[in-house]
């Protein structure tokens, strides 16, 4: 997208060209030199830079890949009826840079439209490289960037020329040693002139000429720019007294009508050749333009805002040897695009460098920005709540809205034992999972009352929360217990949610992260790194659950990164790095996206605000 918004915008007369062919095609008569097709080039240069932009800086995810493959379909389909009907040889999708069958297009449309396809499937593989705050710069950057750049092309001449007939060309040996065969010589197309007066062929003799030869090119005289024809004129004087010969070429399509009619406008008193109307709009992209001619060599071209002063000149300049590699042309126009663009992410990444900094965290994540392989997760934990018809129903509820609208995270609803295989009934796998709120540290047998993992795997479900702080607090359940509750919903395939935290005077005397750290340690640092993989935190702070007191999210940030330390101290950096730490305690659609938006906060476990549909999605979307 990038590259052919960018050809685009370099060269958009030749896409002009290009836009009126299809107009022609389709009966219009747009001249190429009319505003619309210049705006509509220019237009789809824009469009095409910014949403190429927005697709390689990961900006504004959604929106963008809905609009690329919007793009995408509609370009498939102009070049799907383009193959059909051949209504113009080369689409212009590449500008002049790279003309394409009007087949091979249409196969790079279709390869392009399944990755767009692929992008709108998951656009969370695109790689987030600025931050929202400051995308508005790159933004507004590459939109005005383009824009200038078309207008400079527009107003001078394109500043790297994609025609055959690039300053440096050698137009007498790549036109007179096809000859015989020279309407096929590849790279100048159709060329010959003609001379207007006689009809005669005077290809050889202009270019056989061995001084200097301007041609002045009038690709449409109706409507050329008439304000430069003093100065055409001044020119034509100039050359006649220091002995250069100075043509104007027209189309051959243009009659004596329509010469003499220019003739008069301007008082030009120039002789005229004729040529392909095609060939003419490639020598230059102005409408008058100039093109210098020395020795059979392209020394010079200019556009009508532009035209040399042959008074001031005391030597022409000398054609080129080479024309100039277009790689070397391309560099200051993409350098200038890049290098500010490359700037400010910079300077974005260090700015969330010293933030991430001032948390604790580790700076490599500066790189591994949306790298990071855990799970964002919004869990429901309906304690002892609802009928079962009454969760039945909110299940139902649930999932209907969520398959609608597809949450941007994990969603998860641990529900009573007795809810369990009902709700599995409701849910649509991929879109919710399901939990249980406990399950007995003993695998089977004489415990009346008690349900195991092994039960709970069989009801559908796929997690279990253990070490809930009412679950310590009111039953007893001790470090121990709970490492042989979690050591059996392993076994059965069930992912763990742990839950700690500590209570009000733990915090007040300030002993919180030593309280968690013990939890941590009493209850899972016998577990092997693969078995930890399955296991989720959750740091509910007991003050805060039920209560309405939610820990600030700073409170959060700070026991998160807390947490994640000592796994990384256990179980290593990378583990700590992918492991899902959930905050808990008067989570509300209202404070979630605060809490949320912290580094080390990857979602909540959610009491209260889990029992109604409408608020459990709130905090759902919070991660949108
Ligand atoms: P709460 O409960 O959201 O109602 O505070 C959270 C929990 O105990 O899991």
């Amino acid at each position: 997208m990038l590259f052919s918004g960018f050809v685009k915008a370099v060269d958009p007369m030749g896409m002009a060209h290009k836009l009126s062919a299809y107009f022609a095609a389709w009966g219009f008569s747009v001249g190429s030199a009319d505003l619309l097709p210049q705006v509509l080039g220019l237009a789809l240069a824009t469009l095409e830079v910014a949403l190429g932009i927005y697709l390689l800086l990961g900006i504004r995810r959604k929106l963008t890949t809905r609009a690329v493959f919007a793009f995408m379909a509609a370009m498939t389909a102009l070049t799907l009826y383009i193959y059909i009907a051949n209504p113009v040889t080369d689409c212009g999708c590449f500008g002049s840079a790279l003309e394409l069958s009007n087949g091979a297009t249409l196969l790079k449309n279709i390869v392009l439209l399944l990755c767009a396809a692929v992008l709108l499937w998951r656009e969370k593989y695109l790689f987030r490289l600025i931050t929202a705050r400051n995308e508005w710069i790159t933004s507004i950057y590459a939109i005005a960037y383009t824009i200038l750049l078309g207008l400079y092309a527009l107003h001078f001449l394109p500043p790297i020329d994609f025609t055959a007939y690039r300053v440096g060309i050698d137009m007498r040996s790549a036109v007179l040693q096809g000859l015989g065969e020279r309407r096929d010589v590849r790279d100048l197309g159709a060329f010959f002139l003609l001379d207007a007066a006689t009809g005669g062929d005077v290809t050889e003799a202009v270019l056989g000429d061995t001084g200097a030869v301007f041609l002045v090119t009038l690709p449409a005289l109706e409507e050329a720019d008439a304000g430069c024809n003093d100065r055409i004129n001044d020119l034509s004087d100039a050359c006649r007294e220091r002995g250069y010969k100075l043509y104007g070429v027209v189309d051959v399509a243009a009659d004596s009508l329509a010469l003499t009619l220019w003739n008069d406008q301007t008082g030009a008193t120039y002789p005229y050749l004729q040529t392909d109307p095609q060939t003419l709009q490639a020598m230059t992209r102005a409408n008058p333009g100039l093109l210098l001619l020395r020795d059979g060599r392209v020394a010079g071209k200019w556009s009508n805002n532009e035209l040399p002063d042959i008074e001031a000149m005391r030597t022409l300049p000398p054609a080129p040897p080479q024309p100039p590699a277009r790689g070397r042309q391309a560099m200051p126009v993409l350098l200038w695009f890049f290098v500010p663009l490359a700037l400010t992410i910079a300077i974005d990444r260090l700015w969330i460098g010293s933030k991430f900094y001032k948390h604790h965290q580790y700076i490599k994540r500066l790189f591994k920005l949306n790298t990071t392989m855990r799970k964002k997760i919004v869990a429901g934990n309906w304690k002892m709540n609802l009928n079962l018809q009454e969760g039945v129903a909110l299940a139902k509820e649930l999932n209907a809205q969520l398959a609608a609208d597809k949450p941007a995270c994990d969603v998860v609803i641990c529900t009573p034992f007795i809810h369990l295989a009902s709700v599995a009934g409701e849910l649509t796998s991929g879109v919710i999972g399901l939990g249980a709120e406990n399950c007995a540290d003993k695998a089977a047998g004489a415990y009346t009352g008690e349900v195991s993992a092994a039960m709970v795997k069989s009801t559908g479900a796929d997690y279990v929360i253990l070490g809930h702080s009412e679950r310590r607090a009111y039953y007893g359940e001790t470090a121990e217990i709970l490492k042989e509750k979690i050591n059996l919903a392993l076994a059965n395939g069930l992912k763990v949610i742990f839950c700690i935290g500590e209570v009000l005077e733990e915090r007040e005397s300030g002993k919180q992260n030593e309280v968690v750290k013990a939890q941590l340690e009493g209850s899972l640092f016998d577990l092997s790194q693969a078995e930890f993989a399955n296991i989720i935190l959750a740091y509910e702070p007991v003050w805060a659950i039920g209560t309405g007191k939610t820990a600030t999210a700073e409170q959060a940030q700070e026991m998160h990164a807390h947490i994640r330390a000592v796994i990384a101290g256990k179980f290593g950096a990378e583990a700590a790095e992918n492991v899902s730490i959930l905050y808990g305690g008067s989570c509300k659609p209202s404070n979630a996206r605060e809490i949320f938006a912290k580094p080390d906060v990857d979602g909540g476990l959610i009491g209260g605000a889990a029992l109604k549909a409408a608020d459990f999605k709130g905090i759902i979307d919070a991660w949108k």
